[in-house]
């Protein structure tokens, strides 16, 4: 080996050895670690969850009419659980550590909605150390504990914009990872696109783990962030939709559907005016903590038909 191909040589593992000193453990890809990992902290919450169509359906979805014949539109596998184009919105996959086989346990559970959780978890709990009680825990430590999981992916109740994409990843037809095409597909096979997915509707009822109840004002909230979030899907996914005339004209319905109900709203101009996530973050930013219910609490699902189902109004 001559003299200059070892120095580059030399240069060249500098780098690689910089560029893996430079990877703080903190920013490493984030995994779903299961609802084991879960459980035992959150009892009632995972008791609430055993009730809903997010457990229930592992058993039973791919028995429904239907399944085998859009997995099989989609040119995968006929087997849902094998399927990529299934596995994604339908059950949770979980691993050991980053390196480990993901594997599928479960349907929808707790991080498909909070966040793969491999960087938070460990974070969001500790209260400044193993003997800190929560009474005990300073000022500084809890907002930096809040502010640190956040960004290390956790969505907490206070979080209804990140809550509501995260059930548009699913729900609503519309996922970046999955091609408009794809979808198309599946939509012309039979899959279900629910135009009625609302998220206060959908999840102040029987999901609902939350003891307290939510006042006027948050749900007003929650509905306005699921309204955005639910533009927002629709506008990328109806850009994405190719040639399908049906595929594109059912999320340019969820669009016009997400603009009717915000346009009460005085903060969510520039969102309908041009739809992006930047600016459904900005138009939550500006709402703050203000209380919407006079401008969308009509719309509600409490002022409507559904209110039996729901344990909140
Ligand atoms: C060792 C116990 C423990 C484990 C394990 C644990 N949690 Fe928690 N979790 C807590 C505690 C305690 C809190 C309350 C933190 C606080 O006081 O701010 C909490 C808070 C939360 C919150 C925020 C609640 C809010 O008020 O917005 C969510 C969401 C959550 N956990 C989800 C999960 C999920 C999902 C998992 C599994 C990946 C998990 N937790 C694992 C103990 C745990
Ligand atoms: C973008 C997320 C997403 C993808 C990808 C997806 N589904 Fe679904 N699927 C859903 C949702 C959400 C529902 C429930 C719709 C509703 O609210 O009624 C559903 C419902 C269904 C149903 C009806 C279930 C019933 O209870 O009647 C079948 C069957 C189904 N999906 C099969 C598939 C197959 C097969 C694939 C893979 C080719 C697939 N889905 C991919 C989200 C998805
Ligand atoms: C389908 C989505 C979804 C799933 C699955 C889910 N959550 Fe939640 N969770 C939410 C939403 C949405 C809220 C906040 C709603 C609100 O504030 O009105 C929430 C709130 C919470 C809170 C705050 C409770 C409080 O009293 O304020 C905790 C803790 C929590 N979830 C833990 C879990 C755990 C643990 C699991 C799994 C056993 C789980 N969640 C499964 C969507 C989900
Ligand atoms: C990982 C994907 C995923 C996420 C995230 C998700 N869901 Fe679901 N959800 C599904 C699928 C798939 C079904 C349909 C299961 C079936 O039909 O077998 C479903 C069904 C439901 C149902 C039952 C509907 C019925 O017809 O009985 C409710 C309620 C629901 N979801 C609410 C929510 C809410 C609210 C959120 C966000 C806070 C959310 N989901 C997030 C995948 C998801």
């Amino acid at each position: 080996m001559s003299v200059s191909s070892i120095g580059r040589l030399t240069a060249l593992l500098a780098i690689l050895f910089a560029a893996f000193a430079w990877t703080p453990s903190a920013i490493a890809k984030p995994f779903s670690q299961g609802l084991k990992t879960c459980q035992d902290c959150h009892r009632d919450e995972y008791k609430v969850w055993e009730g809903t169509k997010h457990f229930s359906s592992y058993r039973n979805v791919h028995k429904a009419k239907d399944a085998k014949k859009i997995a099989v539109a989609v040119g995968g596998k006929k087997n849902m659980k094998r399927n990529k184009d299934c596995v994604v919105c339908h059950y949770s996959s979980e691993r050991k550590s980053a390196e480990a086989k993901p594997k599928i346990k479960t349907g929808p559970s707790c991080e498909s909605c909070h966040g793969a959780s491999s960087n938070w978890e460990p974070i969001h709990f500790d209260y400044g150390g193993k003997n800190v009680k929560r009474e005990a825990e300073t000022a500084d430590h809890k907002s930096k504990r809040i502010a640190d999981s956040k960004h290390a992916g956790l969505a907490w109740a206070s979080m209804p914009y990140d809550l509501a994409v995260n059930c548009m990843k699913c729900h609503g037809l519309a996922r970046p990872e999955i091609s408009g095409e794809a979808f198309a597909t599946m939509l012309g096979a039979g899959h279900p696109i629910n135009q009625s997915f609302e998220i206060v509707l959908f999840s102040q009822g029987k999901m609902s783990h939350w003891l307290q109840k939510r006042s006027a004002a948050q749900l007003a909230r929650l509905f306005v962030a699921g309204q955005a979030a639910k533009l927002v899907s629709a506008t990328d996914a109806s850009a994405s939709a190719g040639a399908d005339q049906q595929y594109k004209a059912a999320q340019m319905k969820r669009a016009e559907d997400a603009k009717a109900a915000l346009k009460s709203v005085p903060q969510a101009s520039a969102l309908i005016a041009s739809p992006s996530d930047a600016n459904a973050r900005e138009m939550m930013d500006a709402i703050g903590a203000g209380d919407l219910s006079g401008a969308v609490g009509g719309l509600l699902p409490c002022a409507g038909p559904d209110k039996e189902n729901l344990r909140q109004c």
